[in-house]
């Protein structure tokens, strides 16, 4: 793999991803305190407290050296303004693998914004970093998240039923993945 990475901004046609700054709190705040948006994390609508715990959190994660580096770069519009967060995990080193993820303001929802962000970070860990494999863990009944990782080609690879008490119930996990080579074919003009 080729690590160290740090991070600079990554371009897309109309998204960039770039890292948080203070000026994002309200934005970050009115999407993690969303129930709506949180239906489905791993956390409950949080505090402002808390988004400003985790905005500075977040904001100081700017290197892929080792296990467990993660990335929670800002995703913004055209217009460069706050849409959402993505999230870019490196679980191994030795297998190459980086777990990936995301949440979008649920005013910027349904225009692809996700799925280009999403595309810009695969293309980062696999043409620029070498992974093996990318995957997402989701909970099965988030269906628009089903439908981004079936956009960005990732396969369903695995279910794990009611292995979590979350949010007052016994919850699923929804296994996707997307191999360096499977990357590599949709890039092709034959993919
Ligand atoms: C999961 C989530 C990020 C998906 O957002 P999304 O906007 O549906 O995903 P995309 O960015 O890929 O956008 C795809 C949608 O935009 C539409 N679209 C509009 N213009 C588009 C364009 N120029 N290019 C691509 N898609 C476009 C697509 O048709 C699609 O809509 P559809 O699902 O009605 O067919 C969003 O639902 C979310 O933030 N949920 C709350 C947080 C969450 O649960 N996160 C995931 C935890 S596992």
């Amino acid at each position: 793999m080729t690590l160290p990475w740090d991070f600079a901004p990554l371009h897309g046609e109309r998204v960039t991803l770039d890292l948080l700054r203070p000026d994002d709190l309200e934005p970050l705040y009115a999407m993690q305190s969303d129930p709506d948006v949180c239906r489905y994390l791993l956390y409950e609508a949080r505090s402002r407290e808390k988004v400003v715990e985790v905005l500075a959190r977040d904001a100081a994660a700017t290197r892929l050296a080792e296990v467990g580096d993660y990335l929670q770069p800002a995703i913004r519009d055209e217009h460069g303004r706050f849409v959402g967060t993505m999230y870019f995990h490196l679980t191994s080193v030795d297998d190459r693998t980086a777990e990936i993820g995301w949440i979008l303001a649920p005013h910027a929802q349904g225009n692809g914004y996700a799925s280009e962000a999403a595309r810009l970070l695969l293309a980062l860990g696999f043409d620029t970093l070498g992974l093996h494999r990318v995957y997402a863990e989701l909970d099965p009944r988030n269906e628009a998240s089903v439908a981004l990782c079936r956009r960005l080609g990732m396969r369903h690879e695995s279910a794990i039923l009611e292995h979590m008490w979350l949010k007052g119930e016994w919850t699923d996990t929804g296994g996707y993945g997307i191999l360096e080579r499977e990357w590599a074919a949709r890039r092709s003009p034959a993919g």
